[in-house]
């Protein structure tokens, strides 16, 4: 789809030819003397029409207008958590059959982050899931314009927006994908189509690789697969090679049956979402090879699948993890510790500023947080201020957990270094105690984003969540980058919280 930007005030969005054009309504709406204008004004002297987000009034050949069908959609404040609201309410209007060339109006000198928010809100009503449903109706919208009175003050935005765009499109794809369209395999080759794209590079390890780096704790969940795993290592490199890389880690589990553990028959199908960390980085990477900003980034995807099987690993095996730590592994269903486990450790050797693991990881952190903020876990404060100022910024919100090391009480194991659960109070918090245990003393974080990655119900599909924030954060990193070139790590916040013992030396 092609978005344009363009100058526009209410009068000249009248004019323009097309088969939608919906215009935003901010509280200090002013009415010029044009026919729409007054229009306008009349609706909300009526109270026809609210200015407030969620309130909208459809019209269809109004006068002295040229678009067939007008929307007038209430946008507050006008900010970019108001038009986000304002278009979220509108999003079937983007798949409706017959529209294929759209205006979206912002009247008022609109932020370049509304702007943006603009831009993935049309993408994202737009989207529709087709590859094994392929009568789907598709949506036949192929040209956007975006107005502002001052195009020249948003174009960051604009560009902004439209990677992310795409980048969250990719992970929905991905993730609503039956885990039969969307095995270890396929998720490699995803990824290596993504090193197309200038400064991507893509490696892809099997089973024979992955055991020689010693990784115990992945092996074990994959065992019971017939579906070999792959390890996949992206590579976004847009700054110079001795600028230390910034690493996201994703869960990368294409199907969870629980494995031995075996899982509930009721809504086991949402399992084929487990893949949505994996999902995530992939998006966050095709809105990086987009914007090309100027820092090095490293994706690292253990992708396997949880099955049972007479080969696959038992309740109360030990394991040995690539940091040389075992693991009791007390359930088979708390998996994705164990493969993201490995993954940490590997991350190591690239010798990163900082580590993000992205993660449906707990059913506890569902019940926690629900689907409105993914849980965020840092053993660095200024790493998760970071990371939750992008959240708000980006509208893809996160809420900080707690890491005292009290919670890593239930972790011992009379058999092991570690058993792979702590019980079922704080469920998402032991969940990560255990991944810290791999980190050392590396700034790391951790996004459990079982609530927010997918929506179930009527409405069943990938969210794309936290492209959004992880894409904020990366380009806010890069501009910090930019202003002190010699800043290596964050700076360690006072109120830091207390790490965990190192993990052993790499073998
Ligand atoms: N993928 C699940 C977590 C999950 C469950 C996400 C439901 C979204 C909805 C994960 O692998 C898992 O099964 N976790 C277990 C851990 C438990 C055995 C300690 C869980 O949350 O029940
Ligand atoms: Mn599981
Ligand atoms: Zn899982």
């Amino acid at each position: 789809m092609n978005f344009d930007l363009k100058t526009l005030d209410v009068r000249l969005a009248a004019a323009e030819k097309c088969d939608q054009l919906v215009v935003l309504v901010g509280d200090d709406f002013a009415a010029g003397g044009d026919p729409l204008s007054r229009l306008i004004a009349q609706a909300l002297k009526e109270k026809d029409l609210q200015a407030k987000p969620g309130k909208s009034l459809a019209l269809y050949r109004a006068p002295g207008v040229a678009a067939r069908r007008l929307l007038l959609v209430g946008a507050g404040s006008g900010d970019a958590r108001a038009v986000r609201q304002a278009l979220a309410g509108i999003a079937p209007a983007w798949r409706a059959p017959g529209v294929k060339r759209a205006v979206v109006c912002l009247a008022w000198q609109a932020t370049p982050e509304a702007v943006s928010a603009a831009v993935q809100a049309v993408a994202q009503g737009r989207y529709v899931y087709t590859l094994t449903k392929p009568k789907a109706e598709a949506s036949q919208l192929t040209r956007v314009v975006i107005g502002v009175p001052e195009p020249k003050e948003v174009e960051q935005g604009f560009e902004t927006g439209q990677a992310i765009a795409l980048g969250v499109e990719l992970a929905r794809e991905w993730g609503n994908r039956p885990a039969n369209h969307a095995t270890p395999s396929m998720l490699a080759a995803a990824a290596k189509a993504l090193a197309k794209h200038p400064n991507v590079q893509c490696k892809v390890m099997g089973p024979a690789e992955v055991e020689r780096l010693g990784m115990g704790a992945f092996l074990a969940v994959a065992r019971g697969s017939a579906e070999p795993l792959r390890f996949i290592e992206l590579r976004y490199s847009g700054a110079a090679r001795g600028l230390a890389p910034l690493v996201l880690v994703g869960k990368g589990i294409t199907f969870d049956t629980g494995g031995i553990s075996i899982k509930p028959a009721a809504e086991m199908d949402e399992m084929k979402f487990d893949m949505c960390g994996a999902a995530s980085v992939l998006g966050v990477f095709r809105a990086l090879a987009q914007l090309q900003p100027a820092i090095n980034v490293v994706g690292l995807i253990p992708a396997c699948e949880n099955m049972p099987d007479g080969r696959a690993v038992k309740p109360g095996d030990v394991v040995t993890s690539m940091s040389g730590q075992t693991i009791e592994v007390l359930n088979t269903d708390a998996e994705g510790r164990l493969v993201l486990c490995d993954a940490l450790s590997y991350c190591q050797r690239h010798k990163p500023e900082a580590v993000v693991d992205v993660a449906t990881l707990t059913g506890a952190c569902v019940i926690a947080l629900g689907g409105v903020r993914s849980g965020l876990f840092a053993s660095d404060d200024a790493l998760g201020e970071g990371l939750m100022a992008a959240g708000e910024a980006s509208g893809d919100l996160a809420w900080r957990m707690p890491l005292d090391e009290e919670y890593a009480e239930g972790l011992k194991s009379p058999f092991a270094d570690l058993g792979n659960v702590g019980g079922r109070p704080a469920g998402s918090v032991t969940a990560a105690k255990f991944l810290q245990a791999f980190v050392g003393d590396l700034p790391w974080a951790h996004l459990d984003i079982a609530g927010t990655a997918w929506k179930g119900g009527a409405a069943k599909g990938a969210t794309g969540r936290p492209v959004a924030l992880l894409t904020h954060w990366l380009l806010a990193r890069a501009e910090a980058h930019a202003k002190a070139p010699d800043a290596k790590a964050p700076a360690r916040g006072k109120g830091a919280q207390r790490k965990s013992r190192a993990p052993r030396a790499l073998p």
